[in-house]
């Protein structure tokens, strides 16, 4: 038992991040069952969509799972209702202020997690009153902080401020990732490039595909002005590139990157015209495989490097 394992009542200090397009309730509830914390992401969900997805995942798994709110949604007043008429026990929220939902979802007796990329953002978290939180370096794949911070560099610094317990994401897809960052300060991990590139993930195969191919160096980060966002470097993101030879305007930007492009891309196959949004770790991800052999593989990795790691002399 751990801090992590405590808190959501789970096996390992695996938690599956909530990817939109990505993580409905198979991905979720195969997590869960395979004795990590498996998140829906709400994201890309209407919100009767997010309803059924939790309702098929009660019924999928007897284990633990929660909900990934990104807040930047307009309609996330009628996500947040659905979750709580729901019985979901779990909110892990991004993209917004931690203030704003964090002390409605505690009284309701849900436990909340917050996802920052700053120790300042930890810090306010904690003020807050999450229960954890999620610290997120530049390696991770989807929308990002702007300062470009690592997770090596980050999860020391946030522990250095904060109490709660904190759990490391960005560029963990093995279980040597997953002992390096517990051993800077991490109580647990957060997944998701590893999870897009399984079995479970509702994404589409050309995606899926494309993050086996995607070699070091194939992502980066772009449209810091906008919101930034982790893209493999396929045409749209060379669109992008070829507009920003132009000193674009944020609305020539907005204008660009148009609707549902991420829709199109990882969830409809598009490969040139969608958004491909994926961590720096898949130059390290050669396979798709189901989640049960994915957890299993971390696990086993953690426990060898953990045991070299008492043998290391100097
Ligand atoms: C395809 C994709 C979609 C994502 N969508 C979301 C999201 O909807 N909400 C969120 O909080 N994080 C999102 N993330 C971030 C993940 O939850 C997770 O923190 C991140 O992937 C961890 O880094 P890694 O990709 O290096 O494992 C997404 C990541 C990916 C790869």
């Amino acid at each position: 038992m751990n801090k992590i394992t405590q808190l959501f009542n789970i096996k390992y200090p695996i938690i599956q991040g909530g990817m939109i397009w990505n993580s409905g309730y198979k991905l979720a509830s195969a997590v869960s069952n395979s004795g990590g914390l498996g998140l829906i992401g709400a994201g890309s969900m209407y919100p009767e969509v997010l309803r059924e997805h939790i309702q098929k995942c009660k019924k999928a798994t007897d284990k633990p799972f929660g909900v990934n709110i990104p807040m930047l949604y307009p309609n996330l007043e009628e996500i947040i209702n659905i979750v709580v008429e729901e019985g979901v026990k779990i909110v892990f929220t991004s993209a917004g202020n931690p203030k704003t939902w964090t002390s409605f979802l505690k009284e309701k007796g849900i436990t909340v997690v917050h996802v920052v990329s700053s120790s300042l953002f930890a810090l306010k978290a904690q003020e807050a009153g999450v229960d954890a939180i999620v610290a997120e370096g530049f390696e991770a794949g989807g929308h990002n902080g702007r300062d470009e911070t690592t997770t090596l560099t980050l999860i020391p610094m946030v522990k250095e401020k904060i109490q709660i317990p904190i759990i490391a994401a960005g560029g963990i897809a093995t279980g040597r990732g997953m002992l390096a960052t517990m051993i800077l300060g991490a109580d647990g991990v957060q997944v998701g490039s590893r999870f897009a590139a399984s079995i479970e993930s509702s994404a589409h195969n050309n995606f899926k595909e494309t993050i086996v191919r995607v070699k070091e160096g194939g992502t980066q980060l772009t449209l810091k002005e906008l919101a930034p966002v982790r893209l493999v470097k396929n045409k749209f993101y060379q669109d992008v590139q070829n507009l920003y030879e132009n000193c674009p305007s944020k609305e020539e930007l907005i204008q660009l990157l148009g609707r549902a492009r991420a829709k199109k891309g990882m969830f409809e196959g598009d490969l040139d015209e969608g958004e491909l949004e994926i961590g720096q770790i898949a130059g390290l991800i050669h396979e798709i495989l189901p989640v049960e052999q994915i957890i299993e593989q971390m696990m086993t990795e953690f426990d060898v490097a953990a045991k070299e790691k008492a043998k290391f002399e100097f």
